[in-house]
C-alpha cells in the first residue's frame, strides 16, 4: 500500500463560522479526510494575536471542535488537534524565525491589513504569524494545503523558508502546494460589495450554526429590491447554488428569465433551503456538546498523534541546525 500524501490546514478559534468559511474551508476538509492523511488543526495561537477577549477563548476552541466534528471530520479518518497542545510548533517556528529575513514578512498584505484593523495591538505575534504557519504545515511535512485566497501568499512563504532551510541545512522539508478550492466568493448579506465577513456585523452573515427562525430573520433583512437587478439575482443565486434544492434552483431561474422574480419570495425559500442544508449539523453539534469530555478525549487523543510526528521532525531538525549535543 502506498502512503497517503498528508495535507495540513488550520482554522483560528475566533467564534462562530459562516456560511462563507463553509464552503471555503470545512466542506473541503471533509472531502480530503478519505483521500489524504489529514491534519486540521484549531490555530489558537494564531487567534490571539488578533484583539480578543481571554474569558472567551477556551470556548471559542472548543465550539470549533463542535463545529470540526458536527460537520463530519472523523477523528478515525484524520487527525484533529489545538495547536497550542503541541508546544514543538512554537519551537520550530523560533527556528524559522532565524533564517526568515524581516523584508519577507514585511511584504504580507495580510499584516499589513490587519495592523490597520488593530491599530492598538501590532504586536510582534501579528507580524510573525506567516512563521509559526509555515512550521504548522512543515511540521507534518505536508504535501498540500487547502487554504482560501487570503492564505496564497502565507503558502508562498512557507516554500520559501522550506527552501531556506533546505539550502542551509541540508533536504528536509518538501515544499507544500496550496489547494484552492473552487467555491464563489460569498458576499455581506447587506452589502453586495464586500466578501462576507464576521467583522461586517451580525446582520451580515448567516452562521453554520444559525437556528432556522434566525437564518430567516437575517435573509428577511438582506438586500434586496422591487426592480429586475442581475447583481442582486446573481448573488442570491451563488447562494441558492450551493444550498438550494434543485427544485428551487430551476424555479428562481425561470421567475428570473421571465422577468417575473420577487426577491422576497427568493430568500424565504433560500433561508428555509439554507436551514435545512445544516439541520444534521446542527443536531449533531448539540449532542456533542453535551459531552465535552467526549470532545477534549478527541482533541487529546489528535494531540498525541501530532505529537509523534511533530517531536520526530524536531528531532531532525535540531540535530541538522546543530543544537544536539
Ligand atoms: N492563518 C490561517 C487563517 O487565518 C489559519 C492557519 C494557521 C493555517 N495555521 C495554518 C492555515 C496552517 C493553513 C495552514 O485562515
Amino acid at each position: 500500500m502506498t502512503k497517503k500524501q498528508t495535507i495540513f490546514s488550520a482554522i483560528q478559534p475566533s467564534g462562530e463560522l459562516h456560511i462563507g468559511n463553509y464552503l471555503g474551508a470545512l466542506k473541503n476538509f471533509v472531502e480530503l479526510q478519505d483521500e489524504y492523511d489529514c491534519f486540521f488543526f484549531i490555530a489558537d495561537y494564531h487567534s490571539i494575536t488578533g484583539d480578543y477577549n481571554p474569558k472567551e477563548k477556551s470556548k471559542q476552541i472548543f465550539d470549533l471542535a463542535l463545529d470540526f466534528l458536527a460537520i463530519g471530520l472523523d477523528p478515525q479518518k484524520c487527525t484533529i488537534a489545538v495547536q497550542s497542545q503541541i508546544p514543538e510548533h512554537t519551537e520550530l517556528a523560533w527556528i524559522f524565525n532565524t533564517i526568515t529575513p524581516i523584508s519577507e514578512l514585511q511584504r504580507m498584505t495580510q499584516f499589513k491589513d490587519k495592523s490597520q484593523n488593530q491599530g492598538k495591538n501590532i504586536n510582534v505575534g501579528l507580524f510573525d504569524y506567516p512563521v509559526l504557519q509555515a512550521a504548522d504545515i512543515l511540521m507534518y511535512k505536508a504535501y498540500g494545503v487547502p487554504i482560501g485566497q487570503d492564505q496564497i501568499q502565507h503558502i508562498e512563504l512557507t516554500r520559501k523558508i522550506a527552501r531556506f532551510f533546505n539550502n542551509k541545512f541540508g533536504e528536509t522539508f518538501p515544499e507544500p502546494k496550496d489547494i484552492i478550492t473552487e467555491t464563489p466568493k460569498i458576499m455581506s448579506l447587506t452589502d453586495p460589495t464586500k466578501k462576507m465577513s464576521k467583522s461586517h456585523g451580525p446582520k451580515s452573515y448567516i452562521g453554520i450554526n444559525d437556528e432556522p427562525e434566525v437564518i430567516r430573520k437575517k435573509m428577511k433583512k438582506a438586500i434586496s429590491t422591487t426592480e429586475y437587478n442581475k447583481d442582486i439575482y446573481n448573488f442570491y443565486a451563488s447562494l441558492l447554488e450551493e444550498f438550494g434544492t434543485e427544485k428551487n434552483k430551476d424555479y428562481f431561474a425561470n421567475q428570473f428569465k421571465n422577468q417575473n422574480l420577487k426577491f422576497s419570495e427568493l430568500k424565504d425559500a433560500l433561508a428555509e433551503d439554507i436551514a435545512n442544508y445544516f439541520k444534521d449539523f446542527r443536531t449533531k453539534r448539540k449532542e456533542l456538546a453535551k459531552n465535552p469530555k467526549e470532545v477534549k478525549k478527541i482533541l487529546d487523543k489528535g494531540a498525541e498523534k501530532a505529537r509523534v510526528i511533530a517531536r520526530e521532525t524536531m528531532k531532525e531538525v535540531k540535530e541538522k541546525v546543530g543544537l544536539i549535543l
